[in-house]
């Protein structure tokens, strides 16, 4: 599949074909696999399982079940060679400029680094005001405006000021150390921050505003509503400091909000958003789980980068994944991607992985700026397990689409005397897997309704529907037990995954030029919207006069 954007770029990027010379050998490895079922491949090689299998930072990738086998394997490991892949790591993690449209580094590396190839002393000391102020609100020294402790902290921030702190202040809920409880706003729908003010005191509540940017109007505009609402009660204004701190890049933005500038972390920009919850956008976290706790995520996600720099391209865990999912992209017409977290606290994982995956990879021009000829990042989606059982297995299993999945499984429970229904969570996630792989065809099918006593014209009739074709690749990513250590490792898995592919696919992941045009065009909107006068094309003008003549305020 060609994917062609209406030729708005004159200038086109070199094919695949002609920047692999091994793409067509992959095309010949595609042909004799989709020829081949995944059980034919354990049997033609007994020590798959192991063959297939990387252990990195406490995380266990089986990667058995995908339609691949040595030749294919070697060929793409090939390719990511003559992709410069072992290079550009290098470039990653010592600071190159890899983000060359804003001309930047992307260290988030460097922040759980045990020595930061980049301002070591700020980041030290970020980390250390950080610890002060957690300490601040866990003992109970830090007061609101009549004194009362602070029983509730909301994080007011978008995307990734939202989704990471979100995502893993949720995972890590069996290591919450103090009774505060987190909230998140992201959104811009007044329902969002109100329906939550209504249950919270706002002598006891602290806002966080998360912005690098600290001009985003989503968050700017959750927090003037915040501060209306914890000045309607307040004596006075002096309670913005009390009540609001903030992290961001653009202090002096912070402070005109009325945030002290003691109370302001820094971020810097050589952090992109949706790396940033290692940094101080990571603060809900660190007030979840203790500074302790979130230091050892930090270990967790250094350990991954430890070996993402070492280890060699087939034994390397991010490689690997990200090969995977070129090929399947490239050769078997994937174009969507499914993440299945087995795991409750894991819920809020798909949604992080869209943004980090997406707003990287989803781009449609080279890092020259040439038009692709080919896909670049692949739709992400998923669901907790078994939920999504329930949903959207049914097209996995029987739908036409080819779509690869990632289940993620912990093998014990956080919670005492639940071994047992835990047993079950992961009966069911490996169960999947297997159901992708094996399928069912129609000679069992037949045999089954037979056994059921199934007369032949009714058996002939309802087999086909129950043909599961499987042969339907997976990964099994697999943890003991999902603590700080191994959620960091697991994040930072899929940042370099993504990274990856983004140089198989010679783009640029760290800038989202893309996101700005909404961005723009929603002020000339919201002038029109409220009365005034605006240039805009016909159909949204029709609507903005509908809207009017129902005289909404
Ligand atoms: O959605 C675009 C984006 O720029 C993201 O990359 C970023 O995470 C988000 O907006 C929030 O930006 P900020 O932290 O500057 O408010």
């Amino acid at each position: 599949m060609q994917y062609k954007n209406n030729g708005a770029l004159p200038v086109t990027a070199p094919t695949l074909a002609q920047r692999f010379t091994g793409w067509p050998d992959l095309q010949q490895h595609q042909q004799r696999l989709q020829k081949t079922r995944l059980l034919d491949l354990f049997a033609q090689n007994p020590q798959r399982v192991n063959d297939c299998a990387i252990d990195a930072a406490g995380l266990h990738l089986d990667y058995s079940k995908n339609l691949i086998d040595k030749a294919s394997l070697d060929t793409l490991v090939q390719l990511a060679q003559q992709a410069g892949l072992g290079k550009a790591i290098e470039n990653l993690l010592n600071g190159s400029i890899v983000n060359n449209t804003e001309k930047r580094a992307a260290l988030h590396t460097a922040l759980r680094s045990p020595a930061p190839v980049i301002e070591a002393e700020a980041i030290a000391d970020a980390f250390k005001r950080m610890g002060e102020l957690v300490e601040k609100i866990h003992s109970g020294t830090w007061r609101g405006y009549s004194n009362n402790t602070i029983t509730d902290v909301v994080n007011i921030g978008i995307g990734g000021s939202d989704l990471g702190p979100q995502m893993a202040t949720h995972a890590l809920k069996p290591f919450h150390t103090h009774p505060v409880r987190l909230h998140f706003v992201s959104n811009v729908d007044p329902s969002c921050l109100q329906d939550l003010l209504a249950h919270l005191d706002p002598s006891r509540t602290l806002f966080i505003v998360a912005s690098k940017s600290f001009t985003t109007l989503e968050t700017l505009q959750n927090a003037q509503a915040a501060r209306r609402w914890l000045l309607a009660s307040a004596p006075d204004e002096s309670a913005t400091a009390r009540h609001f701190v903030a992290v961001s890049s653009a202090v002096q933005k912070a402070e005109k909000f009325g945030i002290q500038t003691a109370n302001i972390l820094p971020m810097w920009d050589w952090v992109g958003g949706r790396y940033s919850l290692w940094s101080a956008i990571g603060l809900p976290i660190a007030l979840a789980v203790g500074m302790e706790h979130f230091n050892a995520m930090l270990a967790g996600a250094f350990a991954m980068d430890e070996h993402f720099r070492t280890a060699p391209l087939e034994k390397n865990m991010p490689v690997i994944m990200g090969l995977l999912g070129f090929w399947y992209q490239h050769f078997w017409q994937a174009s969507t991607h499914v993440v299945l977290p087995y795991d409750h606290y894991l819920r809020f994982f798909p949604d992080y992985l869209q943004q980090l995956d997406m707003e990287s990879n989803g781009k449609h021009v080279s890092r020259a700026g040439k038009d692709l000829p080919y896909p670049s990042g692949p739709v992400i989606w998923g669901a907790v397990g078994t939920n999504g059982q329930h949903s959207f297995h049914q097209l996995l299993h029987q739908g036409t689409h080819f779509i690869p999945a990632d289940f993620i499984v912990t093998l014990q429970s956080h919670h005492k005397d639940c071994a047992e229904q835990h047993r079950h969570l992961l009966a069911n996630g490996l169960a999947q897997s297997q159901a992708l792989m094996c399928g069912k065809s129609l000679a069992q099918v037949e045999v089954e309704l037979r056994e059921q006593g199934l007369g032949e014209p009714d058996n002939q009739f309802l087999a086909p529907h129950k043909v599961i074709s499987g042969n339907r690749p997976s990964n099994l990513i697999a943890t003991v037990l999902l603590t700080p250590a191994t959620l960091g490792a697991l994040i930072a898995l899929y940042e370099h995954k993504v990274y990856v592919q983004s140089v198989l696919w010679d783009i640029n992941p760290f800038d989202q030029w893309g996101v700005e045009l909404g961005k723009q065009l929603s002020g000339p909107i919201f002038d029109a919207l409220s009365g005034n006068k605006s240039e805009l094309d016909p159909s949204t003008i029709a609507t903005i006069a509908s809207y009017r003549s129902l005289s909404i305020k």
